[in-house]
């Protein structure tokens, strides 16, 4: 899977970073701000949205539902509901996995038909683990092969009665779409997972009014939603996305000299393990001003240049981390010592296989490492190890290509990756930013 055109990158040793970096606002909650204001009586007001390739693909997605979204400045807009009616045309979600696997829950919540597609990548990425469950509230749907890849067509019920539904992976997207299917059912859905997964969809639905309750069970949880539920118009404030800071994060962490500091980070404990995982291998991340904004923990980091040592990763906290495990294997390249990160199985089925990419990429660099199972092993040979030189396939994957972007900031020999369109699908300030505290990028 290749980007037919291709903008190659390359990073390699400069000074230290230095300075401070507004990381751009959080995706997760950015799409659902947009997906819940689509479906909203009245008028939701957004500040801080990221406006990303994603974030627009699902805008445009809920303009051609029948919402109204409108951008009014930077970060600032404006979604009106509307009662959701099929499109004539296929919804085009370019790269976004989180956008239209909600958008699927939500079009069968609303008991009407839709066409998805995407680009290479996305139409690589099953769909049947979302359409599958959904059957519980009556979807019938339309894809390619077992996996049900995509071009999709999904067919929403009228009338369906709630149901009690496991979600059968350790998925926030699978989750979150029965949670918006289950908006349109008559009666109190339960919707049970047994792993803790990020809860944006939980808070925010509650935000827009819809009658939710969420009691812990076991290692995981039941969320009770009444439908059919009429969701009201709210302000939403949109804090900067931990998954994007993570990338000049552990950039400071391995450029010697480097201190950074990034302001109003979401530190969401369902997304904070990255940090919880750094703070364990020795890393000098400083969270001051912890606060509430929006019902959402955040605080200001600051990040020193550390040396780092390798640990055990355990497979209970890929949930909380689960887009980090890129960057963090190329922190655990700078270690001292083996960072064994366990359970990863989820990573197959991003927007590439990152395990295998990483795997490659950190090969391609002199880093050794190993599958084994759904484990990735790294071995790291301390701050001033990784050889680099390597090309990196990044196989339509943002966060391939931001990660071997940070290696090559550290490495002996310059860095380089194939292609760096697809950073912009969720952090198209990253250049410029990486580049403002002092990355040399060319
Ligand atoms: C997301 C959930 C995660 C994550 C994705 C965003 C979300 O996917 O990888 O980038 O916003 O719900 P899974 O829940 O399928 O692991």
């Amino acid at each position: 899977m290749q980007n037919p055109d291709p903008a190659p990158r390359r990073a390699r040793r400069a000074g230290p970073l230095k300075g401070r970096a507004a990381i751009p606002g959080d995706k997760s909650i950015s799409q659902r701000a947009i997906i819940l204001g689509g479906l909203a009586a009245g008028e939701t007001r957004i500040s801080g949205l990221l406006e990303s390739g994603d974030v627009r693909s699902t805008a445009g997605a809920v303009r051609a539902l029948g919402a109204s979204v409108t951008r009014d400045g930077p970060g600032a807009w404006r979604v009106t509901g509307a009662p959701w009616t099929s499109p004539a045309q296929p919804l085009d979600f370019g790269n976004s996995g989180t956008g239209s696997r909600l958008v699927m829950g939500a079009v069968a919540g609303q008991g009407i038909s839709a066409t998805f597609v995407g680009d290479a990548s996305l139409m690589s990425r099953p769909m049947a683990r979302v359409l599958d469950p959904l059957a519980a509230f009556g979807v019938a749907y339309e894809g390619r092969g077992p996996k049900a890849l995509m071009p999709v067509t999904v067919h929403g019920a009228r009338g369906v009665k709630a149901a009690d539904v496991t979600v059968p992976t350790a998925s926030a997207q699978v989750k979150s779409a029965l949670l918006l299917a289950a908006l349109g059912a008559q009666g109190v859905s339960h919707i049970r997972q047994a792993t803790l997964t990020r809860d944006h969809s939980e808070k925010m639905l509650a935000g827009f009014g819809a009658r939710i309750t969420v009691t812990p069970d076991g290692q995981g949880e039941i969320i009770a939603l009444e439908g059919p539920a009429k969701l009201k118009a709210c302000t939403v404030d949109v804090p900067r996305d931990p998954s994007s800071a993570a990338f000049a994060l552990v950039a400071a962490l391995v450029v010697p000299g480097s201190e950074i500091e990034l302001p109003n980070i979401m530190l969401n404990p369902r997304r904070a393990g990255l940090i919880e995982t750094l703070l364990a291998m020795g890393a000098r991340i400083e969270i001051a001003n912890r606060r509430t904004s929006g019902g959402e923990e955040i605080g200001d980091l600051i990040v020193r240049h550390s040396e780092l040592k390798g640990i055990e990763v355990p497979r209970e906290r890929a949930p909380s981390m689960i887009d980090e495990y890129p960057i963090l294997a190329v922190a655990a390249s700078f270690a001292t010592g083996t960072t064994a990160m366990r359970g990863l199985e989820e990573l197959r089925v991003k927007e590439s296989d990152r395990l295998e990419a990483v795997a490659r990429g950190l090969t391609l660099n002199g880093v050794s490492c190993a599958i084994a199972g759904d484990d990735l092993l790294v071995e790291g040979g301390g701050p001033d190890s990784v050889p680099g030189g390597g090309t990196v396939p990044t196989h339509m994957d943002h966060r391939i290509a931001m990660s071997f972007l940070t290696m090559g900031m550290a490495a002996q020999q310059p860095v380089t990756v194939d292609d760096v369109t697809m950073i912009a699908t969720s952090f198209p300030e990253y250049e410029g930013l990486m580049r403002d505290l002092g990355a040399g990028l060319e």
